[in-house]
């Protein structure tokens, strides 16, 4: 259960942790050789695991990172982050030291590695926006793959490690670009006014940012240390025009975001609590009462438990407004 945020309880066949490359390409190899089905697990904070998952689970304990400093003169940076750098302590350390780029993705649970998976993003900022290169094995051939922001593909929580190449990478190391110009990005919800409180009449910091961020978050969403969670549990749902129009009739208020051509996002947090389930619990999962996009594990659950309420969500939503609710974080070891 302590692999996992929703602290579900699992096991496994074979538990590999992996430091240097080497490990990874050696435990790689064995696991081949054994024909053992693989789950690849980062710091579990956007996962639902099963009773037990079959073969081998790998998860890296590779945490350096290191700075590549830009062209003399440019104040611009890579930052080299390996896989299992804890994310949001990687955050306060960079912002700390007066770098911007991680600032808005300030708290978010989980480690580097996972972050490109579903393309994490809060406030306004993707990982994607900072993304230079991904560095991979291969899991059938050990191969060391370097793919570029092009190649990862990266959209809204999706990238090619969800679609084509699912399940044959294994990330190791990110390459992110960071940059010394303060570029404060606060245009998301009540941003902007958290960080006027915080910094009066001073210009902001990257630290202040990311202390601004880390408290709205507080607020919202529940501490997986406290109540165990997989934060959004649900993407936001991206529909026609024509079919929000209809929505938006008989919902003015309904919050909604431009999504590209024709098409709007819509706040599955709201959705769902209009359809009466924030703060609901039913048995020992249940949906948080700050933030109904969220699902909680109160604990002595299970993942079959958590998925039929996921399940009465998402019909309450399709059958009040005709919107697919797409779950977000992903599935292990999870049947029926
Ligand atoms: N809302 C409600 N009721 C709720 C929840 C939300 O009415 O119970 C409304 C809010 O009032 C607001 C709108 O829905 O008008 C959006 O809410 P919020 O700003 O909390 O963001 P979100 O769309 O619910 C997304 C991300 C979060 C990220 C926040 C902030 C997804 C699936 N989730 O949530 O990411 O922190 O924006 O940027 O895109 C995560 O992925 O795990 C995650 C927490």
């Amino acid at each position: 259960a302590r692999a996992n945020s929703l602290r579900l309880p699992s096991g496994t066949d074979c538990l590999f942790e992996a430091c240097t490359l080497e490990d990874h390409r050696q435990a790689l190899a064995l696991i081949r050789r054994r024909g053992w089905p693989l789950t690849v697990l980062g710091g579990g904070s956007n996962v639902v695991l099963g009773q037990w998952l079959e073969g081998a689970v790998l998860r890296s304990s590779a945490r350096h990172y290191w700075l590549e400093p830009g062209a003399s003169g440019s104040d611009e940076a890579l930052l080299h982050v390996e896989a299992g750098v804890d994310w949001p302590a990687l955050v306060r350390e960079i912002t700390a030291d007066g770098w911007w780029g991680l600032e808005n993705l300030a708290l978010i649970p989980g480690s580097a590695g996972a972050a490109p998976i579903q393309n994490i993003g809060a406030y306004g900022v993707e990982l994607a926006d900072l993304v230079e290169r991904v560095h991979c094995l291969e899991i059938d051939s050990g191969r060391y793959r370097i793919l570029s922001r092009a190649e990862c593909a990266f959209g809204y929580r999706d990238s090619v490690f969800k679609g084509e190449l699912a399940g044959r990478m294994l990330i190791v190391r990110l390459e992110l670009r960071l940059s010394r110009h303060a570029a404060p990005r606060l245009g998301y919800g009540q941003l902007r006014g958290r960080v006027e409180a915080l910094c009066g009449v001073q210009q902001p910091t990257p630290a202040r940012v990311a202390e601004a961020v880390s408290a709205l978050r507080r607020e919202r969403l529940p501490d997986p240390e406290q109540l165990g969670n997989a934060g959004s549990f649900f993407k936001n749902p991206v529909i026609s025009r024509a079919h929000f129009e209809r929505l938006q009739a008989c919902h003015p208020e309904m919050p909604h975001y431009p999504a590209g051509e024709g098409r709007v996002k819509l706040a599955a947090g709201w959705l769902i609590e209009q359809c009466g389930f924030r703060g609901h619990r039913s048995g020992h999962v249940g949906v948080h009462d700050r933030q109904a996009l969220v699902l909680v594990h109160h604990g002595g659950g299970s993942a079959l438990e958590l998925m039929t309420l996921a399940e009465r969500i998402r019909d309450a939503v399709r059958q009040t407004f005709e919107v697919n609710l797409d779950p977000e974080p992903r599935l292990y070891g999870v049947t029926g």
